[in-house]
């Protein structure tokens, strides 16, 4: 008995939280796996499936300049949906909080196909806020009947949501094998360090590097101009040279570039892609973002997170240490990333905190529940 299995994917970080257990799943005999691509990103997503080697089987080509999430929400109802119709699947398994996730498990649901969602039971308990993400996430697990909870809080969140628990399962988060794979691959990888050394001008030997990245929508109303802002005075220090890969959205593009470009120590650069992206988290002192999947990376290897957000579904990170919530008040994100740079102590208890996120082993463990699923209950959609 062969299992058919959907992986959708639509943005970045889903295909980068999703590559290691698409390679496990291949590597499976008991599995007929397809990568169906909704597109909600087009080059963002692209370069990923590139490093990956994923092809999706389908690719829906959803992404519009400006799109709105109702645009994205329709187009992947009805498209994935017609999708699931001809193929018919025996399970459709998402990944986090998007749109995508959201928009496909319903598609799924309305035609009776179980739905696995990969990092369940994320929570701020603020539907404002990540937005709409907080949202989506609520909705999948809904429609859901598989939930792979990446830490013992998101499986302690579904259970308070009155999931069943032989239905929860706790893996540890994709990001960490996504991130450990690609570390141990960065020897080998000579092109894209080197385009960092491209991007990037010679820097003093007393420059430490902060990565910033921010794309958040809730951000949208006035947070971007106070990162900005934090930005352009941490970077009158000339201890410090800022490296931030602009989001491609426009909200984003168009702040950060009239508030920040040709500033001598901040670089403004187009989103990078992943294996340069690591390599650089790597070289950096401290990040400053308001990334889910960089504040899960970062820690990985000892580099201390400042979240610019209100609220965060991963609190195991400033639980262990690894990251402050900061906000987006930019005298508190200057005065914590100084405190960084200045307290060498206060830098090195952050550094040295553990990454509670995951081991590097959440794949083969959601791939195995899958299997068990499906082999348990023979009645659940499988092909002969
Ligand atoms: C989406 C997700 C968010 C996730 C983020 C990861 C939703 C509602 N939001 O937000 O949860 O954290 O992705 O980055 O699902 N664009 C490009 N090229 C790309 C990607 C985006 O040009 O490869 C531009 C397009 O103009 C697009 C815009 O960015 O219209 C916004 O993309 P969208 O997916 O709607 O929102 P994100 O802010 O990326
Ligand atoms: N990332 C990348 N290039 C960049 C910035 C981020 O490859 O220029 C990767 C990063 O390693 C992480 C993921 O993108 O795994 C996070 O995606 P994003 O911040 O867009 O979304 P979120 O995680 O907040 O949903």
């Amino acid at each position: 008995m062969t299992i058919k299995l959907v992986v959708c994917i639509g943005t970045r970080p889903e295909a980068i939280k999703m590559f290691p257990v698409v390679h496990a799943l291949e590597a499976d005999g008991r599995f007929n796996v397809e990568v169906w691509a909704t597109a909600q990103h087009r080059g963002m997503l692209d370069q990923v499936l590139r490093v990956a080697g994923i092809t999706p089987t389908v690719d829906l080509d959803l992404m519009r300049a400006g799109q709105t999430l109702t645009d994205i929400t329709t187009g992947v109802i009805a498209r994935f949906g017609e999708m699931l119709e001809t193929r018919q699947p025996d399970r459709v398994i998402v990944q986090g909080d998007t749109t995508t996730a959201f928009a496909a498990s319903l598609a799924a649901f309305y035609r009776k196909i179980p739905v696995g969602h990969v990092e369940a039971g994320l929570r701020t308990g603020n539907i404002h806020s990540p937005w709409p993400e907080e949202a989506n996430r609520k909705l999948v697990a809904v429609l859901a009947d598989l939930h792979f909870a990446p830490t013992k809080r998101a499986f302690d969140a579904l259970r308070a949501e009155s999931v069943p628990a032989d239905r929860i399962h706790l893996t540890g988060n994709t990001v960490v094998d996504a991130f450990l794979s690609i570390k141990a691959r960065l020897p080998q990888f000579h092109e894209a360090t080197a385009e960092i050394a491209q991007r990037l001008p010679p820097l003093g030997s007393n420059q430490r590097i902060i990565l910033l990245t921010s794309h958040r929508r809730e951000n949208f109303a006035g947070g971007m101009e106070r990162i900005a802002t934090a930005a352009a005075r941490l970077a009158m220090r000339d201890d410090v040279f800022i490296v931030f890969p602009v989001h491609p959205n426009p909200h984003v593009q168009d702040v950060m570039n009239a508030r920040l470009a040709g500033h001598p120590r901040i670089a403004l650069i187009p989103p990078l892609d992943y294996v340069p992206f690591i390599y650089l988290l790597t070289r950096c002192h401290l990040v400053l973002t308001d990334s889910g999947g960089v504040q899960e990376e970062a820690p990985s290897i000892g580099k201390p997170v400042l979240v610019m957000r209100d609220t965060t579904e991963r609190p195991e990170g400033v639980e262990a240490g690894t990251a402050i919530l900061v906000g987006t008040d930019t005298d508190r994100i200057v005065r914590e990333a100084s405190r960084l740079l200045d307290d060498e102590a206060a830098y090195m208890r952050m550094s040295r905190a553990h990454n509670p996120f995951g081991d590097g082993h959440a794949a083969e463990r959601i791939v195995e529940h899958i299997a068990s699923a499906h082999m348990a209950k023979p009645s659940i959609r499988a092909v002969s």
